[in-house]
């Protein structure tokens, strides 16, 4: 009988050992919910088991059955030489402590926007204050529905132009039984809503990876829709358009937040006198602005940012 140097696996520890030292060895580059070796083993093997992420270390001893083994040993394989994001070939991703549905097709969810959510985006926007709120490029729909969720009596305008998108959306808010208050839409940016003051609040994760950046773009994040990331030259040319959009729409007493990622300095470079708030995370992320529906308005008014051609 021919012997795999792979027999030797037997327990739920031996998979994750084995698994971070191909991953290692390989090079892999993390960055979809993980940031080392260790962890993305254990999340691809503990996932692909239906384990919870914070099992107790008396169940790696476990011993693992055939089927077990098999499954494994390919979606190891799958990673490596694929390199094949783990929430992709398992079909799903973490984000605010849930879960969310997700293919090839749409982002996998890791904007720090988690963060703002958690605390009803107080202090930047009054969480008494919200009643409707638009999650611009929703993709799977996590910022859209973990803010209805944390917010209950909050409608939420889940906002994209990708068809994938909208789907899963759709399929995630029923999951969370957050059908009735997320509307999911078909949408250029804002361009579906009525352009009068209607959003307390407008919560955008758009794409921003600038042109250099998407020719470097490390083999995980090509698996990943290119209109779900890239924004032309600069990586602004989505939120360039956003801004005069959302100034028409928000309340009085309405806020912006988007993410640039690390275009803030682009960003700062194309609106010099637009004075945003960049926000701080204690668990990491950056490019992340608030600005208050005010200060957009008279940005617009001085010819700061892009004037609207129709809805352009
Ligand atoms: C960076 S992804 C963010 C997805 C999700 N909000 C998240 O944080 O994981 C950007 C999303 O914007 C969508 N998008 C790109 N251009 C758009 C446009 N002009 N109007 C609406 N959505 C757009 C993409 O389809 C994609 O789902």
């Amino acid at each position: 009988m021919e012997v795999s140097s792979t027999d030797p696996l037997r327990t739920l520890g031996d998979f994750v050992r084995w698994a971070a030292s191909r991953f290692q060895a390989a090079g892999l580059h993390y960055g979809h919910g993980t940031d080392n070796a260790i962890d993305e083993a254990a999340a691809l093997v503990l996932g692909s088991l239906n384990l919870p992420a914070d099992l107790p270390a008396v169940y790696f001893d476990s011993a693992l059955t055939h089927d077990e083994r098999d499954q494994l040993l390919a979606r190891i394989d799958e990673r490596v030489r694929h390199r094949r994001p783990v929430p992709y070939i398992l079909g799903e991703a973490w984000f605010c402590g849930l879960t969310f549905g997700v293919d090839e097709r749409v982002l996998i969810p890791r904007s720090p926007i988690a963060e703002l959510i958690e605390s009803g985006f107080a202090p930047w926007s009054d969480p008494a204050r919200l009643q409707r709120i638009a999650d611009v490029g929703t993709g799977c729909g996590c910022i859209a529905i973990a803010a209805a969720l944390a917010l209950p009596s909050v409608q939420v305008d889940a906002l994209d132009c990708s068809p994938a998108a909208l789907a899963w959306t759709a399929r995630n808010a029923a999951r969370y039984d957050v059908g009735d208050r997320v509307r999911v839409q078909d949408s250029d940016l804002l361009a579906a809503l009525p352009p009068e003051p209607c959003l307390d609040l407008i919560v955008s994760n758009p794409p921003y990876v600038d042109a250099a950046a998407m020719a470097a773009l490390p083999a995980e994040y090509r698996h990943e829709p290119r209109d779900a990331l890239a924004a032309g030259e600069d990586g602004l040319d989505a939120v360039r358009r956003l801004l005069p959009q959302a100034a028409e729409r928000l309340t009085d007493h309405g806020v912006l937040i988007a993410e640039v990622g690390h275009g803030a300095a682009a960003f700062e470079a194309a609106f010099p006198r637009l004075p945003v708030t960049w926000l701080e995370f204690e668990r990491g992320g950056v490019g992340v602005f608030a600005v208050d529906a005010a200060t957009l308005r008279a940005a617009a008014e001085a010819g700061e940012i892009p004037r609207l051609h129709g809805d352009d």
